[in-house]
């Protein structure tokens, strides 16, 4: 039997994430029981991140823990492979120990050689240009509040990074029409693009205000990525106007969500009064990973 990673969103098919959510929802529901399954039982599982994480490494972490395995955090920081050790080696040497490996780091081609070398399932906890989980429960926060995507309208604004090319893949993965509003100069990576095989599902805009009206979610993340520090200055000069503030959402649909996948910067891409207004579900979205990464690890474990 061949081992399943999950490094991009497009490792699944339509089908598996709609079983994943099914999962999710169970586990949610199970956990505010008290009850829980011992689908990892007797496993070790390594957390190896190369960035900062709050949400991703404790939903991954107590995830592990609840269905009856050991989770095992290493800072990348801490290991031989920032002194130069490969990952091949790495990887290799990792599956004598551990069932397991959830990876955050800087190339996607870094998770991509875990995936080839590690003998059990890999799981993508962010790159430069993904995040794959964050995209899984988003999807999921948004069917729980909205109960279909059928006609669902997501408007993404601000900087096209790894959580939005994630987004925009699991757009086109469950057909939901997708728009982004970004500066010149900074629009949605082409390669993402490519991939999509329902692109009518996408506009695109320079305009902030152009996708509000019709929106559904509007959805922002930080100016300024882990790894792009040095470029602080100039972005918040660039993004300025794309701010999710009250202004800008005068337009908006009364029902409308406000999502973040967390942190966020008050005062940069989101207001105050937007993050902690009643249409925001951030802190839901949050909970939500650890129910979706529980479906997904007995998704890739074979539960
Ligand atoms: N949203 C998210 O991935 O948060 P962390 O960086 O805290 O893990
Ligand atoms: N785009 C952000 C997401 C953090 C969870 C970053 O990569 O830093």
């Amino acid at each position: 039997k061949m081992k399943r990673d999950f490094l991009e969103v497009t490792d699944l098919t339509r089908e598996e994430v709609w079983r994943i959510f099914d999962r999710a929802k169970y586990f949610k529901q199970e956990r505010s029981r008290h009850r829980q399954e011992e689908i990892l039982a007797g496993k070790h599982l390594g957390l190896l991140f190369s960035k900062p994480s709050t949400r991703t490494r404790v939903s991954f972490e107590v995830a592990i823990l609840e269905l009856g395995g050991t989770p095992i955090y290493l800072a990348g920081q801490s290991t031989q492979v920032s002194r130069g050790e490969t990952i091949k080696d790495t990887a290799r040497v990792l599956s004598r120990y551990l069932s397991g490996l959830v990876v955050r780091t800087f190339k996607q081609e870094e998770v991509k050689e875990y995936g080839r070398w590690f003998a059990f399932p890999v799981i993508n906890a962010l790159t430069d240009t993904s995040h794959p989980c964050q995209a899984l429960s988003d999807y999921f926060t948004i069917l729980e509040k909205k109960k279909t995507f059928d006609g669902l309208c997501l408007t993404y604004i601000g900087d096209p990074n790894n959580v939005c090319n994630s987004l925009v893949l699991m757009a086109d993965l469950l057909g939901v029409s997708i728009r982004i509003s970004s500066p010149p100069g900074y629009p949605l990576s082409p390669l993402v693009r490519q991939q999509m095989r329902n692109p009518q599902l996408l506009k695109v805009s320079t305009d902030p205000a152009a996708f509000i009206a019709d929106a559904d979610v509007i959805y922002t993340d930080t100016w300024v990525s882990m790894g792009s520090e040095s470029k602080e200055k100039e972005r918040i000069a660039v993004f300025r106007e794309y701010q999710v503030n009250e202004n800008l959402l005068s337009r908006a649909k009364k029902d409308f969500l406000f999502m973040h996948c967390l942190p966020a910067h008050r005062g940069q891409e989101v207001t105050d009064t937007v993050i902690d207004g009643e249409n925001s579900v951030v802190i839901d979205q949050a909970e939500n990973r650890l129910h979706c990464q529980k479906a997904l690890l007995e998704f890739l474990h074979g539960g």
